[in-house]
């Protein structure tokens, strides 16, 4: 799945972000503030981005990719309006967190990593979140639920989809 980036709607942080990158190439090491003000501007590093920080800094675009997808607080995709967190910690992974995660990547229709189309939905397997009592474990959008079973998956859901009908 891609998400093509949307130069129009994105026009002010562009400026904002070109202007950034004159300022800061001139310093030694600077790619990896450029990123973050990248990744913290628009919300991911789509290509587009890439582009822009190579021709502005010289920097091979290839080199760039490279150091966004080595590091893991870097993203190639946007990330979903509620972000679904999947415990995978020993606690939780002994209680069945893969049928949940496989229960919820089912449900949305893409893989772990991934963001739904209508970006409502992002889904992250974690490490342990410290709530080993609840096991298993899943957040959304911060909100913790334990003990679940694969069959309350569709109706947490569900009960989020409802607030985006709400809210539209
Ligand atoms: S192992 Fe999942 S919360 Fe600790």
């Amino acid at each position: 799945m891609s998400f093509a980036f949307d130069f129009e709607a994105n026009a002010e942080k562009l400026v904002e972000f070109e202007n950034f990158i004159d300022i800061e190439k001139r310093k030694k090491g600077s790619l990896m503030s450029i990123l973050h003000k990248g990744q913290h501007l628009f919300g991911y590093l789509p290509i587009e981005i890439q582009q822009i920080i190579s021709k502005k800094t010289n920097i091979p675009i290839a080199e760039i990719y490279g150091v966004v997808t080595f590091y893991s607080q870097f993203s190639l995709i946007p990330k979903g309006k509620h972000e679904i967190g999947v415990c995978l910690g020993t606690a939780c992974y002994v209680r069945g967190a893969q049928k949940i995660l496989d229960e919820v990547t089912e449900n949305l229709g893409i893989e772990v990593g991934g963001t739904t189309p209508d970006l409502n939905f992002s889904i992250q397997a974690t490490r342990c979140i410290g709530a080993c009592g609840l096991a298993p474990v899943m957040t959304i959008s911060g909100d913790v639920y334990g003990k679940l079973k694969s069959s309350d998956i569709k109706g947490i859901l569900d009960s989020y989809r409802e607030r985006e009908e709400v809210n539209n």
